[in-house]
């Protein structure tokens, strides 16, 4: 590791401002310096390692993932707000309830609860108001917390829970960035009680979900939704999961599920709004769609080019722009030795727009992703993540970003005055504000 070239804890006091804003100007002005590999001083003894090398992500993520796990970015500091479900856990713990979670995703399952996804969707894109300009992340932040609500509640009486539920989310999610960015002043958060206040918001949301849970379990109704996939879920010793557990999982799944998606809808939309051609080819092959009354995985099948306008907006801009790892054992990647304890934030954001797997990376191309052209990405493409620990959600996801973006074309000409789309790199990547007019059709 010392071999490697290093940026001071002088440097990053130094540029402290700017990355606190945007750190993704920073990794890139370091990676065109350095090559695909560095480090960062993070204190007298401490390093992270940042990389975009396509080989050592692989290594990492997929050939040698048992020699790393989730670093403590997500295991302590996230799991203190959100518990100890799939997305914040590890080894043993992680294993047996990825297990169980895992069937809840499955293809078949998905197929079951799309009626839901749409309806969730429909109910949404009511509320906005033809011939008005919106912010687009607010509408998809809205869109993707009722979407994974529904599919887990099928309720449509449990509003006002379930914004309560995602104020806190939010507001947890915020004090988190707060904390990352500014680590010096983590001594002030504890003592002023900010963090005491925002633990106290994640046990109200708890006691809003086991609400929820007992009235269902008192219901005795099967609703085949993702909630009594996860009550019905058993351990080998064919006992459930206790209620605590239950809780952290249905709070991942509102944590990881919802911004995420609400990102890569609010980049997609801005995307086809600056390209009006683009935007003509995906209503072209939505207007041949009747939603209403067609099968909807038949749908889904239907709309290729839609999908690989997603896909390309996730290219260029991945929700999950840094993916972290720390090494457990000892590894040796491309001759150089990781040593136990080597904490690795690998930059998928730089990987996706490296000009050594794409041609123009910079410029929005849906057409790359054409199955015809039959392109393997599957080395140097990673929106969802990459082995064992990839998204359990991504089908979900990419189902409701499709179902979403096609009904909001087919509805609305979407444009807008904005030239760039500024980015805020938070715990995922997010669109700063993206006014959008949507023109009813
Ligand atoms: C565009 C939308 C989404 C993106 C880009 C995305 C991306 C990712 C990525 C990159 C990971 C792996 C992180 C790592 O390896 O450290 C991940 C994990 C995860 N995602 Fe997603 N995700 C999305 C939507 C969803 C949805 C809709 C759900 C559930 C409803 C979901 C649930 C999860 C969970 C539970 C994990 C943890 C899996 C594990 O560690 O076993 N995600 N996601």
């Amino acid at each position: 590791m010392k071999d490697l070239p290093t940026i001071s804890q002088f440097q990053v006091f130094k540029n402290r401002k700017t990355i606190l804003k945007n750190p993704l100007p920073f990794h890139r002005a370091n990676f065109e310096k350095y090559g695909d590999i560095f480090r960062v001083r993070v204190g007298f003894r401490k390093a992270v390692v940042f990389t975009r090398n396509a080989t050592i992500i692989k290594h990492i993520l997929q050939k040698q993932h048992r020699k790393y796990q989730k670093s403590e970015l997500q295991t302590v500091d996230l799991a203190k707000y959100i518990g100890h479900g799939i997305l914040t856990s590890n080894g043993e713990h992680w294993r047996v309830h990825r297990r169980m979670v895992q069937p809840a995703f499955h293809k078949k399952k998905l197929q079951g609860l799309l009626g839901i996804m749409k309806q969730a969707i429909d109910s949404e894109l009511k509320r906005i108001e033809p011939g008005t300009t919106q912010d687009v992340f607010p509408l998809m932040g809205d869109l993707a917390f009722q979407v994974v609500a529904q599919a887990l509640f099928s309720r449509s009486d449990i509003q006002r829970n379930m914004k309560q539920l995602q104020d806190f989310t939010e507001r947890n999610q915020k004090m988190l960035i707060k904390e990352m960015r500014q680590p010096y002043l983590k001594w002030w958060f504890k003592i002023s009680g900010e963090i005491k206040k925002h633990l106290d918001l994640s046990e109200q949301g708890r006691d809003i979900l086991n609400q929820i849970i007992e009235e269902r379990l008192a219901s005795r109704e099967n609703k085949d939704d993702l909630l009594d996939m996860l009550l019905n879920a058993t351990y080998e010793d064919g006992t459930h999961m206790p209620r605590r557990q239950l809780i952290d999982e249905v709070l991942i799944l509102f944590t990881a599920g919802h911004e995420t998606t609400a990102n890569a809808l609010g980049f997609t939309l801005f995307l086809l709004a600056k390209h009006p051609d683009i935007q003509n080819k995906v209503l072209r092959e939505v207007e041949n769609i009747n939603m209403e009354v067609d099968d909807l995985m038949q749908c889904l099948s239907q709309l290729a080019y839609t999908k690989q306008c997603i896909e390309e907006a996730l290219r260029l801009y991945p929700p999950a722009y840094v993916i972290d790892r720390t090494a457990i054992a000892d590894d040796v990647v491309k001759g150089r030795k990781f040593p136990k304890n080597t904490l690795v934030l690998m930059s998928i954001y730089e990987l996706h727009r490296s000009s050594a797997f794409w041609d123009s990376p910079e410029e929005f191309n849906p057409d790359r992703f054409d199955i015809a052209l039959k392109k393997d990405y599957s080395n140097y493409y990673y929106p969802f993540g990459a082995g064992p620990r990839m998204c359990v959600g991504n089908n979900f996801a990419m189902y409701e970003m499709i179902l979403t973006v096609a009904q909001i074309v087919k509805k609305f000409q979407i444009s807008t005055d904005l030239r760039t789309v500024e980015v805020n790199p938070l715990i995922s990547l997010k669109p700063v504000t993206v006014p959008l007019l949507f023109e009813q059709r």
